[in-house]
């Protein structure tokens, strides 16, 4: 029997972050593969089918027009208990992709090394380095042709703005790829092409002081360049340094072949090392700590109608401190009432457990009867206190909502404004008008799809989509401060309120934004909400 502490301190909840197609879930299921959750020999073929019933379920989920699920899976490894959020990629990207970071303890960022930075990675990075949460880069595909390694150090470094300390060294790339120099161990870790992984790879470790033996194996070109590279890596790249990589400020980097199986377990027993159990949060009652505080949770991400037949809600939640048990009370504070939650389930893939119990770091999706939000919090019944709120995320597409029969009004306005409470869109009105024209905005274009499914199905109301041709929105900072009547616009902003009628601004271009702050001395500017 592990004690409490022992539960909480084996716990590692991460998510990993990439832009589509470079790699994440083929990191994943090697990560999976390492946990013993999946098989070496059945990892490929078992990929396919995996694929396919995830595919298929996101079919289902568009047809009805819901949002598409992020799942966490949990396994164990090495005595942690480690839980992947799974952050969802492609056209079904949303604000459910950023959420799912506030969950996480840590992310995980995989590149391709052929590609560099991509656009999504900055989107999601830029969310973590506003939680300040450790990150860890895994450069993925060194088996096909890479960019140079001190230019993709480069990128990362000026495009993130975070330093970098390469834990590993690639050897060659592509057809030429040999493995990498650990820098730790100060030698060379050999590749061997594992067949796409389905093969145990027999990787060699050649001291580099075994100048002959490394010289077979890599040739010489290799071998002077290698020298050469690990000199002047040595003497010029930031030293590693646990504390700035648990700040996030320095990102230890890893290079490695997911497909091919290279590099993934030393990264994974690597990472393991350095990032952290679940670590106290803030509350409006000052810190909160993951073993002393009995029970507490936050909700992070609500999902409307998983069974059609039954209307339901899934509330998602990050439990932060102790441990939950099926039967246990819990207060809502902010419904100020006490309850028990039902159907606690964990969700593997589309898989779904019911569990008894759960501990800081671990993920629940609980049955919502309509009563939680985004950013609620959950504690013990005697207990009242409050977790930070979730950030609203900037949406980055805009369209006017026009509702085909103006009598149905009412039904309109609690329709979108029940989705918007769920998180699954943003909406906002004219500056003067109020309500008479809604705004929505979204992160990702799939969701004014779910809208209009939703209000078709869910509160039988037709509506007409414009696009409009926003891009960037900022909100207010300093509101009190600034007169919005006198405020001095350039000729493509637009001023809208939220549903809570505070101001903010939208911008067809990206450098009207700093024209405005220019015309406006003292105002301040955000690209996230507080909710
Ligand atoms: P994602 O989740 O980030 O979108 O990426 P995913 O893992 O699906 O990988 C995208 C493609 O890149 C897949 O190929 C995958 O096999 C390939 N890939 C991933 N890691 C590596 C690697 O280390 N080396 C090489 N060479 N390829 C890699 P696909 O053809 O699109 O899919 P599939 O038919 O292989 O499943």
């Amino acid at each position: 029997m592990r004690s409490l502490k022992e539960e909480i301190d084996r716990r590692r909840t991460f998510a990993i972050i990439s832009h589509p197609d470079a790699g994440k879930t083929t990191l994943t299921e090697k990560l999976l593969l390492y946990g013993g959750a999946i098989n070496l020999a059945g990892s490929v073929k078992g990929k396919a089918t995996a694929r396919h019933a995830v595919s298929d379920w996101m079919e289902i989920e568009k047809q009805r027009g819901i949002s598409v699920t992020s799942s966490v899976l949990q396994f164990e490894y090495d005595g942690y208990c480690i839980n992947i959020l799974d952050t969802p990629g492609h056209q079904d990207f949303s604000e459910d992709t950023y959420r799912t970071l506030m969950a996480a303890d840590s992310a995980v960022m995989v590149i391709d090394g052929g590609k560099g930075v991509e656009a999504q990675t900055r989107k999601l990075f830029k969310v973590c380095v506003m939680r300040r949460i450790p990150i860890f880069t895994f450069i993925n595909k060194m088996d096909r042709d890479a960019n140079d390694t001190f230019d993709l150090l480069d990128e990362i470094e000026k495009e993130l703005g975070i330093a970098t300390c390469p834990m590993n060294w690639p050897i060659g790339s592509g057809k030429s790829f040999k493995g990498v120099y650990d820098r730790q161990k100060r030698c060379v870790i050999t590749y061997s092409d594992t067949e796409k992984g389905t093969r145990e790879g027999e990787a060699q470790e050649i001291p580099l002081s075994e100048l002959d033996r490394l010289t077979g194996f890599v040739g010489e070109d290799l071998r002077e360049k290698l020298i050469g590279e690990i000199e002047l890596l040595d003497g010029a790249s930031a030293e590693f340094d646990l504390d700035k990589v648990r700040r996030g400020v320095l990102t230890p980097v890893f290079f490695g072949s997911a497909l091919t199986n290279f590099g993934v377990e030393d990264f994974l027993q690597q990472f393991l090392r350095m990032t952290t159990a679940p670590l106290p949060r803030k509350s409006d009652a000052g810190t909160v700590d993951p073993v002393e505080q009995p029970f507490s949770a936050f909700v992070f991400k609500i999902q409307a109608n998983m069974n059609r037949a039954h209307r339901d809600r899934v509330a998602f939640m990050r439990i932060c401190s102790g441990r939950f048990d099926a039967d246990m009370e819990v207060r809502h504070v902010q419904g100020n009432r006490v309850m028990r939650l039902s159907q606690p389930q964990q969700l593997m893939a589309n898989d779904r457990k019911i569990l008894s119990e759960a501990y800081a770091g671990d993920i629940i999706g609980v049955f919502d009867p309509g009563v939680f939000s985004i950013g609620d919090t959950l504690c013990m019944p005697k207990e009242s206190f409050a977790y930070e709120g979730i950030p609203t995320f900037a949406p980055e597409h805009f369209a006017r909502v026009r509702q085909m029969d103006t009598m149905k009004r009412k039904q309109f306005v609690k329709g979108i404004t029940q989705i918007a409470q769920e998180g699954a869109i943003q909406i906002f009105q004219e500056f003067n008008t109020g309500m008479e024209e809604i705004i929505v905005g979204v992160v990702g274009v799939l969701q004014f799809d779910v809208l209009k499914f939703r209000l078709e199905n869910e509160y039988n109301v037709d509506i007409r989509l414009e696009p409009l041709p926003y891009e960037h929105i900022r909100w207010i900072e300093n509101q009190d401060e600034v007169d919005l009547t006198r405020l001095v616009g350039t000729s493509d902003m637009k001023k809208v309120r939220d549903l809570k009628g505070s101001p903010l601004l939208l911008f067809v271009n990206p450098w009207s934004v700093g024209m405005v702050l220019e015309r406006n001395k003292g105002l301040v500017l955000s690209e996230f909400g507080r909710n």
